[in-house]
């Protein structure tokens, strides 16, 4: 494993525990200190013994740059995959045939506990199928939701995790100014926020919408938008996912 920072760190104890061994190379070995597999600093020349496969946990944008770097180290037989949603296989440099990807949907960060990893969804993908039969082991041992998706289907869901993930959490923040700013405690919406994701199953979340714009009350949105006067951006976003809440409901009656 490469980089010992927020990924490598969740990441390290999962792969011990699965089984395999690990050596992490790191350019400040004395930061990874906590990590349950002491760091070393980057080699010289060829190590003597050599992994089988090498985890970059550096950030997207050293990924090329980082196996680029490998390439001048390790023979071309070596597997050199990435932890990245964001980013495609062909960022690892040719140079390795068997590139792949192993991908935690999930926020992961030093501060808090190592996450057991058993209900973490990982997405993997390698180039060559002796890889991709490796990398099924290693996910299935790791998680019981483990997902072969391709480089399209892995940005579409990166893509999805920012609407559902990284906008419903500035949208909370939205309704947390909301509250503070007429000195209204956040806890007295807290729950029903809470609520909102704790019932997320398979099914279409809009089979659960509610609200003004889902029941077509006109009234209430132009009070709604009133408030909002102070606030034009909110108030344009307010408009904007109305209309998509209505068209929505729109076109599943019509469906109906
Ligand atoms: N954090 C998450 O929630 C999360 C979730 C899913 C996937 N990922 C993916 O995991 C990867 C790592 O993310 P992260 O959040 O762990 O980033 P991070 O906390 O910034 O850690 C990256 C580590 O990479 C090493 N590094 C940085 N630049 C380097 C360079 N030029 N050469 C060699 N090593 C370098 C550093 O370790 P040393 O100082 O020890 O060398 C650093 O601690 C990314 O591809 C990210 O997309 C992250």
């Amino acid at each position: 494993v490469v980089g010992t920072g927020h990924l490598a760190w969740h990441l390290v104890p999962n792969l011990l525990k699965i089984g395999l061994s690990v050596e992490l190379w790191s350019r400040r070995p004395v930061a990874s200190i906590n990590l349950p597999a002491p760091a070393k600093p980057w080699p010289r020349k060829e190590p003597q013994s050599l992994p089988d496969a090498v985890l970059l946990a550096v950030p997207d944008d050293q990924i090329a740059a980082v196996s680029e770097r490998l390439a001048t180290l390790l023979p071309r037989t070596v597997a050199v995959l990435h932890t990245s949603g964001a980013t495609p296989l062909d960022r690892i440099t040719t140079y390795f045939p068997a590139r792949g990807v192993l991908w935690p949907v999930y926020s992961l960060r030093r501060e808090d506990e190592q996450t057991d990893w058993s209900t973490v969804p990982l997405v993997y993908a390698a180039t060559t199928e002796d890889l991709q039969t490796r990398l099924r082991r290693w996910c299935t041992a790791l998680t019981e939701h483990a997902y072969a998706l391709d480089d399209e289907q892995r940005a579409q869901l990166h893509l999805a995790a920012v609407f559902g993930n990284n906008f419903t959490n500035w949208l909370t923040q939205i309704a947390f100014e909301l509250c503070t700013e007429r000195g209204i405690p956040f806890a007295a919406l807290r729950p029903i926020v809470q609520q909102t994701f704790a019932r997320l199953d398979d099914q279409a979340p809009a089979t659960r919408q509610t609200g003004p714009a889902a029941r077509g009350d006109a009234a209430t949105m132009t009070r709604h938008l009133a408030l909002l006067e102070e606030h034009p951006a909110y108030a344009r976003l307010y408009r904007a996912l109305s209309q998509l809440i209505e068209a929505g409901k729109a076109q599943n009656a019509d469906e109906k």
